[in-house]
């Protein structure tokens, strides 16, 4: 099996079918010849995004998502005939298969999700914890029992420095080697933060964001190499210095880590979880403090910096984020992708519009319209995207080519004929120069339907997606970090035989269930609030017996991971956020992002991308 392989192409529909014009011509169009400045106050408002003919061709089930974070949706989607039989077919399916393990309550608790959402082929918008803990208050006291240890793991996993707590370790896991599972990272501390600032508990996450940008500014230098002034640490612990009798903090950027990974990520994460806390909280004092403000600069500076690049996605080394060993996702991955677009929407709107503020305003915007753009065309894989693909002609020259990136047909990998379903679609993992990478990631997915970088349509392809491919996808414990596993040859190529990671466990192919809070935000956001329900029944069933595991192996996730940590603290916090996020959706407020209106209506309006980059003028950086 081939994971890896063509490149992809951008397809034939990204022209206007029913537009001839020449780009120039579009440029002149007063509606689409918008400037960057016009759009700052823009880019955090409610936008009821525009169906497009691409739009349609997306998924079957194409409802006009227009949320308003402060509310439970008013009324029930409305679903098409189709879209009614295929959620009825898909709930079914997953009361039926894959739950073999499933203790008799809990099976007819997921029984019961589905028959609520089934029955009139619309998912109705109950508050999780009315209908179904009152059908069984002792469901109802295990998973408060389940709630009540969860909060008293995460306060274990708080770290201390002079008296304030400032993040919580990766794990308290007393029985395993801890390598640096003692130390906060970064990406690990977003789920406490999420769940810290749901409790209204603000101040661990204030000094998290403060001790992490005050590490930003530390030496770096790994052997003679100094790393970039903005690189933010992968992670940090407290040590004690016995000549000072003081307690420090050492941080790690990578060059303690395993494979000397670089956390691309962290960066991109601080500044989603400040946006997070300032949204939260109301307090705008701590992202408008100069420490922040230039730390978002800093950050800003690596990423939007001219090189030699094509597009606007960004080159990275694999294990730069989550997948922090070599897993074959260098290149352009997906969660990067997603989580750096989120990143500049998140600074647009906290950056202070003064002279060096407005200057990345300015770039942030420009490079906004070019990510989204090339994310949504080449990075965008359904039935019929495939389907071109598969029919590419090769070796096209000029700028009419359609198969961009030259994919070689024959490099289709064979399983994503049966994975692809008629309704559904994702981003791939990976794009670039005769790379495509056609692996499902479930961060990089949610992530961009939380941002706003998927279009309401693509939001709720990558829903079908995950209620057609249940087994493949969630199977018995939420949720898998890829799919599918890579074996063989391919794996020993790709991870360099990396025994942590053989097919079906780890980064490949394993279930990580820290993923639920993602997949949870994901589902509110798109109205799909059964799907997490149920993921969260599958979640309550194991994952505090199983002592929080980091992971769980298997085609179906039902062994506890191989060198899994117990007592994970993402595996806790995220449990706890996925449940907050059900019992009171305004929560998703502080991590996701509307459509911004006039960035949909450029792009909309606009059929090549390069006549609006080129007419806009402006350079980037
Ligand atoms: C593993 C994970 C990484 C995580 C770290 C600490 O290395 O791959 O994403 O941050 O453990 O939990």
């Amino acid at each position: 099996m081939s994971t890896h392989s063509v490149d992809v192409t951008p397809s034939e529909h990204v022209e206007d079918p029913e537009s001839d014009v020449t780009p120039s011509e579009h440029v002149e169009d007063p509606k689409t010849d918008v400037t960057p400045s016009e759009h700052v106050e823009d880019l955090e408002t409610d936008v009821t995004p525009s169906e497009n003919a691409e739009d349609l061709e997306t998924s079957c089930i194409a409802p006009k998502i227009n949320f308003d974070f402060s509310k439970f949706p008013e009324r029930p989607r409305k679903l098409s005939k189709d879209g009614d039989m295929l959620r009825a077919k898909s709930l079914s399916e997953i009361s039926f298969s894959g739950l073999g393990r499933l203790s008799p309550q809990m099976s007819s608790r997921i029984d019961r999700i589905s028959e609520l959402h089934c029955s009139d082929g619309l998912p109705p918008p109950l508050p999780v914890n009315t209908d179904l803990d009152t059908a069984s208050s002792a469901e109802g006291h295990e998973t408060s029992l389940m709630m009540s240890e969860a909060w008293e793991a995460l306060k274990q996993a708080k770290l201390h420095f002079h008296g304030e707590a400032v993040g919580t370790v990766a794990a308290t896991d007393n029985f395993e080697e801890k390598l640096n599972y003692d130390q906060v990272f970064v990406r690990d501390f977003v789920p406490s933060a999420l769940a810290f600032l749901m409790h209204k508990e603000p101040d661990i996450v204030k000094n998290f964001l403060l001790k992490t940008i005050q590490l930003q500014s530390s030496e770096k230098k790994i052997d003679f190499f100094h790393l970039g002034e903005g690189v933010m640490p992968a992670s940090f612990k407290v040590l004690h210095d016995p000549f000072k009798n003081a307690d420090e903090i050492k941080a790690d950027f990578g060059e303690s880590a395993i494979g000397r990974v670089a956390p691309i990520d962290s960066g991109f994460w601080w500044i989603i979880l400040l946006r997070a806390y300032t949204k939260s909280t109301g307090d705008s004092s701590l992202a408008d403090m100069p420490e922040c403000q230039k730390g978002m600069r800093l950050i800003l500076s690596l990423c939007l910096s001219e090189g030699f690049d094509t597009i606007p996605t960004l080159l990275c080394a694999d294990g730069c984020c989550m997948i922090d060993r070599r897993m074959g996702v260098y290149g352009y991955p997906i969660e990067i992708q997603a989580l750096f677009f989120m990143a500049l929407r998140c600074a647009h709107v906290l950056l202070k519009r003064d002279g060096e503020g407005m200057e990345f305003v300015h770039h942030i915007e420009m490079r906004l319209y070019a990510l989204i753009y090339h994310m949504r065309e080449y990075f965008w894989l359904n039935f019929k995207k495939l389907n071109d693909i598969y029919r590419y002609k090769t070796e096209e020259y000029s700028r009419t080519a359609v198969n961009k990136f030259n994919v070689i047909p024959d490099s289709l990998p064979e399983w994503i004929f049966d994975f692809m379903p008629t309704c559904g679609g994702y981003f791939i993992g990976n794009v670039g120069p005769s790379k495509m990478d056609f692996r499902w990631f479930c961060l990089g997915n949610c992530v961009a339907i939380l941002a706003s970088l998927a279009t309401p349509t693509q939001s709720n392809a990558i829903m079908d997606l995950i209620e057609a491919r249940w087994e493949e996808l969630v199977g018995e414990m939420p949720l898998k970090i890829c799919y599918p596993a890579i074996e063989g040859h391919e794996w020993k190529i790709l991870t360099g035989c990396d025994p942590k990671n053989t097919r079906w466990s780890y980064h490949n192919g394993g279930s990580w269930p820290v993923l639920i809070w993602l997949l949870t935000a994901a589902c509110i956001k798109t109205k799909r609030k059964h799907i997490a329900e149920k993921a969260v029944v599958l979640i309550e069933e194991r994952l505090s017996k199983d002592g929080w595991p980091e992971y769980y192996d298997g085609k179906t996730g039902q062994y506890i991971g191989k060198q899994a940590r117990k007592q994970q603290t993402w595996s806790i916090a995220g449990y706890l956020v996925a449940k907050m996020l059900l019992e009171e959706d305004s929560h998703l407020g502080m991590i996701a992002l509307e459509e911004d209106i006039r960035m949909e209506s450029t792009i909309n309006k606009t059929t090549s991308c390069s006549s609006f980059f080129y007419a806009s003028g402006s350079k980037i950086f």
